[in-house]
């Protein structure tokens, strides 16, 4: 299964994106945690080494040898001997969780890139071998990197929001998008709330059904963005509320 973090800069997509990378993984899942964002930030959440982080090549760069490998077969043919192969050289482990980097994933004024595009998503597709791989993407703020090559095949895009009319109207444009991508599904999770007034705000904007929970502002998250401290993997619990959207999650994509 596919499952996407999208949402306004800041919001929480990188903090969201690991805690469910550990929530999957500890559950057993072999679990590909996807970088789209070129700062490499859930890399370093997730507790990876700054020294390993730099070194990492982006999946894109795998294009040339995968062009070389297959003498120019186009960007269709079955990519999985040719993956299963170089992967390795493109993520770093950490038990059953292997974190890439995307790179690359541009599109910039009438520019296209849809062929890297296409390429990247072939990629991320192309590791999903059975029931029990997940991939999780975080992506970057905004929407410009959610086009039909990185969207395909996603099962469910979440769109973190804080609890403010601008977050609010960015959800609802990712939402469009979504569903004219023909995304499968759709949910939006409130993050970073301190009063009851912020959760009867998001209530009103959103329909049960769109609404997949909310997570409260936590103070020793908070105190991270301040902190060199390990990260989300090393330390002992999930976000709060988060094992439930977890759990609802898991619903979403098995049915
Ligand atoms: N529930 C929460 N409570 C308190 N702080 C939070 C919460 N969720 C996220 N944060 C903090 O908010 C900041 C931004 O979070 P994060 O980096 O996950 O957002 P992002 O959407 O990935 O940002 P960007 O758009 O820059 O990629 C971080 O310092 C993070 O620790
Ligand atoms: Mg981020």
């Amino acid at each position: 299964m596919k499952i996407a973090i999208s949402g306004k800069g800041g919001v929480g997509k990188t903090t969201v994106a690991a805690n469910l990378v550990k929530a999957f993984s500890r559950d057993g899942y072999s679990v590909y945690a996807v970088d789209a964002d070129p700062d490499v930030s859930l890399g370093q959440t997730l507790g990876f080494k700054r020294e390993d982080l730099a070194k990492l090549q982006p999946l894109i760069d795998m294009k040339e040898v995968i062009n070389d490998k297959s003498s120019g077969g186009g960007l269709f043919y079955d990519l999985n001997p040719e993956v299963d192969d170089v992967v390795e050289d493109y993520s770093l482990k950490m038990g059953n969780i292997k974190f890439l980097r995307m790179g690359g994933v541009k599109q910039g004024g009438s520019a296209c890139y849809c062929k890297e595009n296409s390429f990247l998503n072939a990629v991320l597709n192309s590791l999903l071998f059975d029931q029990e791989d997940v991939v999780i993407l975080d992506m970057s703020a905004g929407i410009e990197h959610l086009t039909r090559g990185t969207s395909e095949g996603v099962d469910l895009i979440i769109i973190i929001t804080e609890p403010t009319k601008v977050s609010v109207q960015t959800t609802r444009v990712v939402q469009q998008l979504a569903r004219d991508l023909g995304i499968k599904k759709a949910k939006v999770l409130g993050n970073k709330i301190r009063h009851e007034k912020e959760k009867e705000f998001l209530s009103s904007q959103f329909t049960e059904e769109e609404l997949i929970g909310t997570v409260s502002f936590d103070e020793k998250e908070w105190e991270k963005a301040m902190s060199e401290e390990a990260g989300v993997l090393d330390s002992e619990e999930l976000l709060p509320n988060l094992e439930e959207i977890y759990k609802k999650i898991l619903e979403e994509v098995s049915s």
